[in-house]
């Protein structure tokens, strides 16, 4: 699918995105000690597409050799299972489930509106074959594409995205999201009033989804969630709006009670414990989005976070000349929906090849649980450091980004530390993973420490290795983190302690 040939310079700092914790924020000379592996080769070549390296190429071969696996398609994957489920909810809308994973920065970002400093296009967040190409970070990068062509109103786009994130169990560098807009043509209509009754009267015949909805804040918010009032009247976007929450919420009540009927049939205590299904509307913020939301689901016992969405940006449209049309979009990741859905525990199944995982499931019956077939025991292994002198540290970097619809690839409300860090967590985790690739179930900060002398910083990590696949030798354990150790001097150069 790719392959690797040999180059030059490279920095894997970029601008650092949202942080929680910034250590040592003062500015001091920049360190380009880490040379990432793969981007000292002069080109990536994928579906026989060569993308020449220069300094912003971070995409490791662990993550390349995965491109093109296309689970969300594969036959009685779960993955495919759940897009299935969700595609049923939006009859007569065009499913678009093989656009290329291969992006320009421009699809991914210009294209919707995004800042030039939005973090989201940091190189620590954001996989880049080179400064034009990127591995999309959500389906949202062909939106526009997609509504230049304006071959139906609604579509739907499933694929996998790619983010720099943590490792635990509920998140991998490449997920899955699927994507869902309807539009309508404004110009069909001889008044603003028309084309709005025009959406009341598809809202009514979605008809009521049959759920308790809390939906507490008015439709716009002047600063928080304001109305595009250069493009739109109030009434056409709050029918679109009205519009967007009620197809939505047929949705979650769909998805939801799939998931609770599979969860009946495996567990008959779960049957008593039902408590009803309620759904929240809670204000958002996406650049390609206003008003914006996310809808929250409460499902035995807590809030879950399921999707993002909102009015489409107009200049957005205007920019797919598509200018008349005017509409509803949103985004949600599969993985976490799949998960609930079949009570699958881990992310890392969804990349098995084991039959023992991948023939529990039949598209053709009704969803049913996961049965798990092994627990291999966990090995522990803590690594503790100093960071170089130079620069900040980003650690306990927020690990949502997988699974919940936050703004692409990163957290719009953090500031950006004030130089560039001498460590940042996310490479961290890509030396984890370059090592001991699926053999890591989670790395964890359990330590951080200033010396009260000489301010020098010391972080502690724990990295629990299990394998999906069997037991972990004490040896095995032991040669993955004592290259980890290794990689981590070679690469950033701390100080081991
Ligand atoms: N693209 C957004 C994300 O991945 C989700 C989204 C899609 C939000 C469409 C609004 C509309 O974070």
């Amino acid at each position: 699918m790719f392959h690797l040939a040999p180059v030059s310079r490279c920095s894997i700092f970029g601008l650092p995105p949202g942080v929680r914790c910034l250590l040592r924020p003062q500015c001091t000379a920049i360190l380009r000690r880490y040379q990432s592996n793969d981007a000292r080769k002069r080109s990536l070549t994928i579906d026989g597409k060569s993308y020449p390296s220069d300094s912003w190429t971070n995409a490791p071969e662990n993550i390349l050799i995965q491109y093109g696996r296309r689970l969300h398609v594969q036959p009685n994957h779960p993955l495919s299972i759940a897009r299935q489920l969700i595609e049923s909810c939006f009859p007569g809308f065009q499913h678009h489930n093989s656009l290329p994973g291969v992006v320009t920065v421009d699809q991914n970002f210009d294209s919707l509106g995004f800042a030039s400093d939005h973090p989201g296009r940091s190189k620590t967040d954001t996989y880049y074959l080179n400064q034009d190409t990127v591995l999309r970070t959500h389906t949202s990068a062909h939106e526009v594409d997609v509504f230049r062509a304006n071959t139906s109103n609604g579509y739907t786009i499933c694929g996998d995205v790619y983010r720099r994130d943590a490792i635990d169990r509920t998140h991998y560098p490449i997920f899955h999201q699927i994507e869902g807009a309807l539009t309508w043509d404004r110009s069909a209509f001889k008044s603003s009033e028309h084309f709005s009754q025009h959406i009341q009267n598809d809202l009514a015949r979605l008809g009521s989804a049959g759920v308790d909805v809390e939906d507490p804040n008015p439709t716009f918010h002047p600063e928080r969630n304001p109305l595009q009032a250069k493009h739109h009247a109030a009434e056409e976007a709050e029918a679109i709006a009205a519009h967007l929450k009620r197809s939505l919420e047929h949705m979650a009540v769909a998805i939801f009670t799939a998931a609770d009927k599979a969860l009946k049939a495996s567990d008959h205590a779960a049957q008593e414990e039902q408590e009803p299904l309620k759904i929240r509307w809670v204000e958002a913020f996406f650049p390609h989005t206003s008003p914006s939301w996310e809808l929250e689901v409460w499902w035995r016992g807590d809030w879950l976070e399921v999707l993002g969405c909102g009015v489409i940006e107009q200049p957005l449209l205007i920019r797919a000349d598509v200018p008349s049309r005017m509409g509803w979009a949103f985004g949600l990741g599969l993985e976490r929906l799949a998960m609930l859905l079949f009570g699958i525990p881990d992310i890392r199944l969804f990349w098995s090849k084991d039959q023992r995982f991948l023939g529990q499931f039949d598209e053709n019956k009704p969803i049913k649980r996961f049965q798990p077939f092994s627990k291999y025991p966990a090995a522990p292994r803590d690594v503790a450091f100093w960071i170089p002198d130079a620069g900040a540290a980003v650690v306990e970097t927020p690990a949502t980004t997988s699974s919940s619809p936050s703004p692409a690839g990163g957290q719009i409300t953090a500031a950006p530390p004030p130089d560039t860090p001498s460590f940042h967590e996310n490479d961290l985790m890509e030396v984890v993973r370059d090592t001991a690739g699926d053999s890591v179930e989670d790395v964890s900060l359990i330590d951080k420490f200033t010396h009260p002398k000489t301010g020098r910083q010391s972080l502690c990590y724990r990295i629990t290795y299990r394998s999906l696949e069997k037991t972990l030798t004490t040896e095995e354990a032991n040669d993955l983190h004592e290259q980890i150790r290794r990689e981590l001097v070679a690469r950033f150069g701390v100080e081991l302690r």
